[in-house]
């Protein structure tokens, strides 16, 4: 198949292409570079049939001119912004990349024919679910509490309506990401992130040194050590489950899919298991709680499990983290000044 992956410079979009490559397809990477990573973009590139073309979603003409030339049959779209904290501070810049980006690629994707897309979005859709939500299911309530949530969440409503209103002539598999941890196990893609926020990323730093500790982000809250609790699944378990939809969506299909684990871990967890696997005790400190952080998120995977038959082979936290160290060694200053290159 000829897949368009927006988005596929950043984390989890080169390794959505990187897969897709390993399975034979022709991909095609839309990117403008604010979050990706050229070297993302260089390291597929001896893969396999890979195109990439540096542009933005406002460009439909661009888009336009690559869906056809490439006779794209089918998208993956990652293309976003996905800092929780930013889109408070820049929501106009968030609804703008994220809610009118998927317009935009949807109406190209309207006018060249393109009847099928596998969308990323995110638990953070949820918002802040009452305990009897937890595990989350796809039922629970989608009230965001801030505009990364929300700008998601419209794209999802917009692919429904989209849907309602194309009947056969189109199909979407809406996938909510719980906490996206872990890097390519062959070592050549990881996670670089600037500025980085994210915890794993964040400890593995503290371990190379680059960092004098970790801040824990509130120890009151109602949990088991008093930490956040968190689903983190691995990678290349998600994009298994892009995959998955893609070659199970039919026409007409309206997916809308958790991708988590179903467990939890606390940031306690996470830190200790990252002193386990990285052998280095780097110092922690215990900060205020992270304005917009709700105790506890985990999935309920019922519905992908009995969907598309869909579950993760990386179920321990340590060897998730390990697949992640092992880029970190070998990239200690990701892409740009990797001592692999
Ligand atoms: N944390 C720390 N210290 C740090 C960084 C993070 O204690 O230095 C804590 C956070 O407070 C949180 C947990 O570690 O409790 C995980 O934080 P991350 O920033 O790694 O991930 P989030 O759960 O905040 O964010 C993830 C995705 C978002 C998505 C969000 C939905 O990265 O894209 O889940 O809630 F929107």
């Amino acid at each position: 198949m000829n897949v368009l992956v927006t988005g596929g410079a950043g984390y989890i979009g080169s390794h959505a292409a990187l897969r897709l490559l390993n399975d034979g397809h022709a991909v095609t990477i839309v990117d403008n570079l604010s979050r990706g990573n050229r070297g993302a973009v260089e390291a597929l590139l001896p893969l396999g049939d890979v195109c990439f073309v540096e542009t933005g979603l406002g460009d439909r003409t661009g888009l336009e001119r690559v869906l056809g030339d490439r006779s794209i049959d089918m998208v993956m779209h990652f293309a976003a912004m996905a800092y929780v904290g930013e889109s408070v501070q820049i929501p106009l810049q968030y609804y703008h990349a994220n809610t009118a980006g998927a317009l935009t690629l949807l109406e190209a994707m309207d006018t060249c024919g393109v009847k099928r897309i596998v969308f990323s979005s995110t638990c953070a859709t949820y918002g802040e679910p009452s305990t009897e939500h937890i595990p989350i299911t796809e039922s629970c309530p989608q009230r965001p509490v801030n505009p990364y949530g929300r700008s998601k969440l419209v794209v999802e409503q917009m692919l429904r309506d989209y849907q309602h209103a194309a009947g056969d002539g189109f199909a979407f598999a809406a996938l909510r990401y719980f906490n996206v941890a872990g890097c390519d196990t062959g070592g050549r893609l990881g996670e670089d992130h600037d500025p980085e926020t994210h915890l794993i990323p964040i400890c593995l730093q503290a371990a190379l040194g680059q960092r004098e500790s970790v801040a824990i982000f509130g120890t009151d809250y109602d949990t088991p050590d008093g930490t956040c609790i968190r689903d983190y699944v691995h990678v290349e378990d998600l994009i298994d489950a892009h995959v998955m939809a893609m070659d199970a969506m039919k026409p007409g299909e309206a997916m809308a899919y958790n991708v988590g684990l179903g467990t939890g871990a606390s940031v306690r967890e996470v830190v200790d298991a990252t002193h386990r696997v990285t052998g280095v005790d780097f110092a922690v400190t215990e900060g205020e709680r992270r304005p917009g952080d709700p105790p506890t998120l985990y999935a309920d995977p019922a519905r992908i499990r009995a969907g598309l038959g869909w579950s993760a082979r990386f179920t321990d936290l340590d060897e998730i983290i390990a697949t992640a160290w092992k880029w970190f060694k070998t990239h200690p200053r990701g892409y740009k000044k990797s001592i692999s290159h």
